[in-house]
């Protein structure tokens, strides 16, 4: 198959670009795959909103800036910050005119929503479902452009770069489509592009206990590791303080932090508030110090969770804002109106990624990033609440402005097909769900909200066990959808764990008992 663009992932990320590059070019083909259905993604399930300076009398770009450098902690692109944050409004116009709708105040201005790390009410939203707003609203413009092709049920296995292409230096960087499965049929073909968008999104089902959905598996920075571009920041896993805390280990629906903006506290097991000795900006302190002290109270008493305290608060009002969360409780049997909600950190956000300029570009010619898969810069050693979808909606657009400017031809390269001789379909799946726990228990154990090098040096030991065993089961077997999950989560482990053992000093969501100053 052969595609003027071809898209990895149908969040927030893909699906603007392919709005954005089929709406100007409507000759021009954009082929999404995408490995579940096409609206399984991070983005449906965002919660809080986006971060936007609309509100020009209280807040302003300069206050805005000023807060995600301080979340970042000094390691965010200065350059990079003020130019995602000034664009905001622009690309926020952009989803309302594809028919997103936004909450509005009775004054009839939008209803902004504040957030840990924000000086400002500035988190525009929709009630508590804002990512599955958007997502809506892009996916009916996208099915308005007959340009566009989505490819649901298609997993993405590999970049074709110059190392499979006979003739061409492998160290000259360049990519040229996907070795993409039909996971209905098995079948695994070629898509041959000349620009290729990375927007796979995150990682979060490397650690078992995460508000992520089951799409997250790294698929995007493993894929781009093994063609050798440049990851970075890996170490920056942004774990969320208030994961709804399920006994069995199992759920991993989260409790917004909008809901401490709307003026929720957190409790200890004994009922004490404990966030003001931390943080002057209390429950409001971004969300690394939040999750490390949480942290440490669960350590000092050792419960299995705090409790996020609603009953204050003006119900009919919550109700307005938050009725998805409402229900949820409820569906565990807490009733926010008299019960406190037990609540715990799950592994959230990935900082880092694929590295790429100011337009999207990897290390790799052809190949852009955009999303939750790429380190742009912009957050540094921890994200500002809410940032990541306005990222998401800014690089975007600057990807498209730069497309839309080059030169578009496919190159004339000869593209071998999928080699699976020799393989046969894998008997053992009981070894990759085996794995996989595995993994996951090694990254919760040791590679959690406080590292130390021993712990990530037995991390380490661990994996390398597990490693081997699946790159064996991985050259004998017929490609599978979880066997090849597998194998990409253990290569985001490893440069999450490299990556760690590389940082010296402790900044953000980043916390290393070695790295503590006596
Ligand atoms: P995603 O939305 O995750 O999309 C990735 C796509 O890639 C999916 O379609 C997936 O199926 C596909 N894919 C992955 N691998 C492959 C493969 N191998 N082959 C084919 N397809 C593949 N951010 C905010 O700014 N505000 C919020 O309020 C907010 N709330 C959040 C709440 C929750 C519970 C979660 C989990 C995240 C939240 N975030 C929030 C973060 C934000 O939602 C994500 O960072 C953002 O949506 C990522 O968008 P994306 O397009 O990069 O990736
Ligand atoms: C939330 O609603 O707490 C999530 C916001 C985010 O991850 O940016």
């Amino acid at each position: 198959m052969i595609s003027d663009y071809l898209v990895i992932g149908s969040g927030v990320a893909g699906l603007t670009f392919a709005v954005k590059i089929a709406e100007k070019f409507s000759d021009r083909k954009v082929v999404i795959v995408t490995k579940a259905s096409e609206d399984e993604s991070n983005t449906k399930y965002a919660q809080g909103g986006v971060a936007i300076v609309l509100n020009k009398e209280e807040d302003s770009f300069k206050k805005h800036i000023k807060d995600t450098l301080i979340a970042g902690d000094g390691l965010c692109n200065k350059e990079v910050v003020k130019m995602v944050v000034n664009e905001g409004p622009d690309r926020f116009e952009e989803l309302l005119l594809w028919g997103a709708n936004f909450d509005a105040n009775d004054a009839g201005k939008f209803d902004l929503g504040k957030e840990g790390g924000h000086s400002e009410y500035r988190i525009a939203h929709h009630k508590d479902i804002t990512g599955f707003e958007i997502e809506r609203a892009l996916l009916t413009r996208a099915h308005q452009l007959p340009n566009i092709s989505i490819l649901p049920h298609h997993f993405a296995i590999d970049l074709v770069t110059n190392h499979h292409i006979e003739g061409k230096d492998p160290d000259d960087l360049c990519c040229y489509g996907a070795y993409v499965m039909n996971q209905n049929t098995g079948e695994i073909f070629t898509i041959k592009s000349n620009s290729i968008l990375l927007a796979s999104g995150g990682i979060g089902r490397v650690y078992g206990h995460t508000t992520n959905p089951v799409i997250a598996t790294g698929d995007g920075v493993a894929m781009a590791h093994r063609a050798k571009a440049r990851i970075r920041d890996m170490e920056f896993i942004q774990f969320h303080p208030t994961a709804l805390y399920d006994a069995k280990g199992e759920s991993s629906f989260l409790i917004s932090e909008a809901v401490r903006g709307f003026g929720a506290i957190l409790r200890n097991g004994k009922g004490y508030r404990f966030m003001p000795d931390y943080d002057e900006r209390a429950e409001l302190a971004s969300r690394d110090i939040v999750s490390q002290s949480i942290d440490n109270e669960l350590k000092k008493s050792g419960d299995s969770h705090v409790y996020l305290d609603c009953t204050h608060l003006d119900m009919d009002g919550f109700m307005a804002h938050f009725p998805n969360i409402y229900e949820k409780c409820l569906e565990h049997h807490i009733d926010i109106k008299t019960d406190w909600i037990p609540v715990v950190p799950a592994c959230h956000y990935l900082c880092g990624g694929v590295d790429v300029d100011m337009i999207g570009k990897t290390t790799i010619d052809n190949l852009y990033a955009c999303g939750e898969c790429t380190r742009t810069g912009l957050h540094g050693a921890n994200r500002l609440a809410s940032n990541s979808l306005l990222e998401a909606l800014v690089y975007a657009h600057n990807i498209y402005k730069h497309l839309a400017e080059s030169d578009n031809t496919v190159k004339d390269v000869n593209i071998p097909d999928w080699n699976d001789d020799g393989t046969v379909i894998p008997k053992e799946h009981v070894l990759v769900q085996h794995n996989l726990k595995q993994v996951q228990a090694i990254m919760r154990d040791y590679v959690g909200i406080v590292r130390s090098n021993k712990r990530l040096k037995s991390a380490l030991k661990h994996l390398d066990v597990i490693s081997s065993e699946v790159e064996d089961l991985y050259k004998e077997s017929r490609i599978s959808t979880t066997l090849c999950e597998l194998r990409n989560m253990i290569s985001v482990a490893y440069l999450i764990i490299w990556q760690s053992l590389e940082r010296t000093e402790n900044k953000g969501g980043y916390y290393n008992l070695d790295n503590i100053k006596k």
